[in-house]
């Protein structure tokens, strides 16, 4: 049966809990699912009043706030529990972790679906605060004290503020693998071409508008090459 799954489930997770009935009776995060199963029934039906005074019930009682909306599959293991916050719209696989302090909320900023999705198997560290619509794949762990921002993709682990992934399948995600060895961008031709576009730009604001004549040209040149000579090459008067 399911709720007694579920308290199987935390006595086996948990080296603390004694018997099944210990967790039964003492287990905030066992209440709550009992809270929350009704509250989700009564909402499912349309009795939000109620459904919601349930779910404040078992907020008053255990700590931990669970929207009556918010979907959960078997065996959610919520060890501790206080501080907990989960939002209308979340949505918990099957055989979950989530520590005290956890919040599964919105941004603030979406409307609709605008909270979390876990899949089978996610473990959510103490007190950390995964943010809208995102979704964390099968089998991710996320360190205690993260904040989720982005989906995460399945069998990784991610830490941080914001969260990054740094394990996938238990080996460490290095960029420096990722990077392109051979073709590599060249920093000396990209400055040169900025360059050169940049003293073009400057000689067509010294010309100004209208561009000088081939004489000119020819003028300007011989002034540079034979400074002493007034306009024409050396030899060339007669
Ligand atoms: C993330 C966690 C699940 C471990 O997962 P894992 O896949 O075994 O990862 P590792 O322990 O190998 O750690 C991977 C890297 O993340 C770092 N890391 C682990 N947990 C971290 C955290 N919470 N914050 C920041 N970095 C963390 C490790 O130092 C390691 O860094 P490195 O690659 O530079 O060595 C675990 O550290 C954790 O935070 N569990 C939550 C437990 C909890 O909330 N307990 C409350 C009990 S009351």
């Amino acid at each position: 049966m399911g709720l007694l799954d579920d308290a199987r489930n935390i006595q086996r997770k948990d080296p603390a809990a004694r018997t099944v009935l210990e967790v039964i009776l003492l287990y905030p995060g066992f209440h709550i699912l009992v809270y929350h199963r009704l509250a989700h029934w009564l909402y499912q039906r349309g009795h939000f009043f109620l459904a919601r005074w349930v779910s404040q019930r078992g907020r008053h009682k255990t700590g931990i706030e669970i929207h009556p909306g918010a979907t959960i599959g078997r065996r959610l293991f919520i060890d501790h529990g206080m501080g907990i916050v989960f939002g209308e719209t979340t949505e918990i696989g099957d055989n979950c972790t989530i520590y005290h302090g956890v919040t599964l909320g919105g941004t603030g900023k979406d409307t609709g679906k605008r909270h979390p999705t876990l899949g089978d198997n996610v473990l959510i560290g103490a007190g950390t605060k995964v943010l809208g619509p995102v979704y964390i794949g099968d089998n991710a762990r996320v360190g205690a004290g993260s904040v989720v921002l982005k989906n995460l993709p399945a069998n990784c682990t991610a830490v941080g503020v914001p969260a990054e992934v740094v394990r996938i399948n238990n080996k460490a995600v290095n960029p420096a693998d990722d990077l392109d060895q051979q073709d590599l961008p060249d920093l000396v031709a990209q400055r040169i071409t900025a360059l050169d576009q940049r003293v073009s730009q400057l000689e067509k604001a010294a010309q100004g508008d209208t561009p000088p004549t081939r004489e000119q040209v020819t003028a300007r040149s011989n002034r540079l090459m034979w400074p002493d000579s007034r306009t024409e090459p050396p030899g060339s008067e007669s």
